[in-house]
Formats: C-alpha cells, structure tokens, sequence
C-alpha cells in the first residue's frame, strides 16, 4: 500500500503552478502572500466524525436503478419522463436535508446548502443512462453528493461557500448523439439552434422531447452559470477502465478528459435482389459500410494514432432482407482522443478514405457532423488538492486520463473544476454488469467530501492573506 502510494504520488509530479485562483470575493489586484501547507487546517481535524455510510450509499445506488424503463440493466435516456422521475427523487433527498431545490430551464436539478458567502462550491454528475446501460455510470458522483449533503447537513457542519449539489440531465449522447448538454447549457456551450437539429432515432428534436416533460426550450439561456458565482466544482465518477483495478488503487485523479468528434455517415448503393445480381454488377450499401468500418479501426490502431479510439455504436441496414442487397446504411462513428488535432484529424481523414471506397464501390456517401467537444486539461490547484486529501488520509492514488466525457470538462469552462474516480469491476461500463463495490463508492465519497472543504478552507486562507497583504500595503502608504 504505501509502494503504491509513493508511485502513486511520484507520478504526480506539478509542471505548473498550484495555487487556486484568489476567492472571488476578494479579487483585486494584489497577489495575496503564499500560504505555508502548514498553516491550511486539515480537513480531517475539522470533520473527522464525517464517515460516509456504505449501506446508505448502496441503497441510493439501488433506488435510482429501479426507476428504469424495462430493459436489461438500466435505460433512463435524456429528457424522458423516467429520467425526470430520477431527478425528482434525488429532489426529494435534498428536500428533506432541507436543502434549497430547484430545477433549472434544461432539466438540471440544483440543491443548495448556503453558506456564509454567495459563490459556490459545487458537487455532482448525471442521472441519465445509456439504452441498457448500469447503475452506477453518473449515478455514482450524484449519490456522492447527498451522502456529503447530509453527513454535513446532520453533523450541523457549514461551509464558508455555499455548496450546490448538482445531477445534471442528459449527459449521455446515448439518445441526440451528443454528450453533456446539460452541463453544456450551463457552461455556455449549446446554442438554442441545436435544440432543433438534434433528433433522436424517432426524429424526436431535443426541444419536442424538453417540451414533452414540461421544460421550455427557449429559456435556455437561463440555464447559464455566470463564473462569479462559482469557486470550484468536483465531481466523482467511476472509472468506467480496469486501470485502479488492475492497481489495485482506491482513487483516480484525472487529469486530462479526452474530446470527441461524432458523425453519422449515410451509405447508398442499390436494393436488388440477392440471386439474380452478379458480384461485379452489385453496388451493396453494406460491403461498402463495412470496408469503411475496418479502415476506421485500422486508421486508430495506427501507430501514428496513440491514444485515438474509433467507433462505429450504431449501424443500420436497409432494407434488412435475406433476400435483398443493401441498399442503404447509416451508421455513427465517435472518434475520441485526448489531442484535439489528432482528434479532429482522424474524422477528416477516415471521411476522406471513405469518400474514396464508396467511388471504388460505386455508392453514394453524405457525412452529417453530429457532435464535437474538444480534450480538456483540468486545473491541476484542483488535482493537487485532491492529492493531498489523499495523501492526509492514506489512501494511495494514480493520475490517469479520462477516455469517456464528462460534465465537469464542460462545467470546467465556467468554473474550475476536478474529477475523481473511483474503481470500474472488470473496467466495464454502459452495460449490465457495471459495477463499483459500496466500499469504493464510500472511500470516493470521503475523498469528494474532504476535498470540498479543504478548497473552501484554502480559499478562506488566501481570501485572509490577501486582506493582510492589502491591510500591510494601506499602512506603508
Ligand atoms: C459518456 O458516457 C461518454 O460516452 O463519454
Ligand atoms: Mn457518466
Ligand atoms: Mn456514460
């Protein structure tokens, strides 16, 4: 364990520098006095009695799965009624810690603990799922956030930040092909166009389907968070890898979110019978849709290509007979990568070899850009932050990258924001067999609710140093 925790924290070596912005409220244009870490209170000696309860933790986990549509596993797609009926539940938890609960114009649910300043720490994931997807996927990060909400809540413990616990709405791209729109409503990032372009697989737009469980779509804008409002934000997440598995590490620090770039490509041959066509005289839209799958992996798996995943989810064949030659396909590519050149690069090139194979096979092709979010590299203020809730509490950790998106690379555009992982079983994830042990999710929650109030400590400390620096400043004039 303690091997683990010095390579662990070996690896963690600072390239840049960690200190957290000046707390808003005392922005000026002083640089406040650097604090000693020996002056920052642990976190521990103020709240060692705040031990997350594994058994409540399960029972939230086992709760939100049930509301489900029938399936296996978990479906709870963006703005449906199933998915609202999970944020009304979790609602209702923070209703009855008390908490302040409102639901913002996307669908958001936003539960607030106030404390003696305006901005916010803040604290959450996503409450929808994939089509049969698991339980535990964003689930995982919005428990978190109400066992802190009430271990704070019952324990009379207050923050000098408010803290606003966060289950965001449609993180998954599962149903309009693009991730975290959400937490891209709140960071500024969806224009109201796309409320209408995006459809799902019914051609249901994204506005009809917010109409459909009672949100306006045109109040989008609301929706914004505005910087000053907002210190920090944190959110926990399981792995959905085997990497803290494999380690046998309690705690992931990510540093870097990979980006994505989603299109859905269309492919059109000609539908004519499968006995009476030669080979030669044939133009199959799926001969043509599978040479442009394999050239896809291949271009990934290409030396040159460290680190890029390619993905065809969903292929479609028409018209779907034993009898009849294809004579359309669609299909999704998801291209994702921790370089946004590369990223960016790939789809152009695998679009370009695909223009290429649909001439050699005589069909058409239309590509249709669905959804693009660039990598995003997290303030490492934060992540030493969580390294040292770590380190004070002996838990070993890794810093890793994260190959799935998530609402914080979005809200980290508003405010700076941090992600921590806790460990993925067998490293699956938007399947059945998700799954992360209570134990795990407890040790995530301690790491989520400590980091909270060691940020709103170390904000206090430089808030006060920067009124020292000033009041010293005042006296020499
Ligand atoms: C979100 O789960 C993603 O697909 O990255
Ligand atoms: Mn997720
Ligand atoms: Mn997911």
């Amino acid at each position: 364990m303690n091997d683990q925790k010095a390579t662990a924290i070996k690896e963690f070596t600072p390239t840049a520098p960690m200190t957290p912005p000046t707390a808003r409220t005392a922005a000026d244009s002083r640089t406040p006095k650097p604090i000693a870490a020996a002056e920052v209170p642990s976190p521990e000696s103020v709240a060692a009695e705040l031990v997350p309860d594994s058994a409540r933790l399960s029972a939230m986990i086992d709760a939100i799965a049930e509301v489900s549509d029938p399936s296996p596993g978990v479906t709870r797609l963006a703005w449906t009624r199933t998915e609202r009926r999970a944020h009304d539940l979790v609602a209702g938890w923070y209703r009855a810690l008390g908490l302040k609960v409102w639901i913002d114009a996307v669908g958001n649910t936003i539960a607030e603990l106030p404390g003696n300043r305006p901005a916010a720490l803040g604290t959450g994931s996503h409450l929808d799922s994939v089509p049969a997807g698991g339980r535990f996927d964003g689930i995982a990060g919005v428990i978190a956030g109400v066992e802190v909400a009430r271990l704070l809540v019952e324990n009379g413990v207050r923050l000098e930040h408010s803290v606003r616990f966060v289950a965001f709405t449609a993180e998954e791209g599962a149903r309009f092909g693009q991730a975290c729109l959400g937490s891209k409503a709140v960071a500024g990032m969806l224009e109201e166009s796309k409320l209408w372009s995006l459809r799902d697989a019914d051609g249901i737009s994204v506005a009809e389907a917010m109409q459909r469980v009672g949100l306006d779509p045109g109040r989008l804008a609301e929706a914004r968070w505005a910087p000053r409002d907002w210190v920090a934000f944190l959110e926990l997440h399981v792995e959905q890898g085997g990497v803290l598995e494999a380690a046998g590490l309690p705690i992931g620090i990510v540093d870097l979110v990979s980006g994505s770039t989603r299109v859905a490509v269309e492919v059109r041959g000609r539908a004519t019978h499968t006995g009476s066509t030669p080979m030669a005289l044939r133009a199959d839209a799926l001969t043509a849709a599978a040479e442009i799958v394999l050239m896809a992996e291949a271009i990934a798996n290409d030396p040159r290509h460290r680190g890029t995943r390619a993905s065809i989810g969903v292929l479609q064949v028409e018209p779907g007979s034993i009898t009849t030659i294809p004579g359309r396909t669609t299909f999704t590519l998801d291209v994702r990568d921790v370089d946004s050149d590369r990223q960016r690069g790939t789809v152009t090139e695998i679009v370009r070899r695909a223009k290429e194979i649909c001439d050699r096979r005589r069909v058409a092709m239309t590509v249709r850009p669905i959804g693009d979010s660039s990598p995003v590299v997290l303030p490492i203020w934060l992540r030493q932050t969580i390294a040292d809730v770590c380190a004070e509490a002996d838990l070993p950790y890794r810093v890793l990258t994260s190959g799935a998106s998530h609402d914080c690379q979005m809200v980290n555009r508003v405010v700076p924001a941090a992600l921590i992982f806790v460990p993925s079983q067998g490293g699956l994830s938007h399947v059945p067999e998700e799954w992360t042990s209570a134990a795990d999710l407890a040790v995530g929650t301690r790491v989520l609710l400590h980091g909270l109030l060691r940020i709103d400590r170390r904000l206090m400390e430089l808030e006060r140093a920067a009124a020292r620096t000033g009041e010293e400043s005042d006296e020499q004039h």
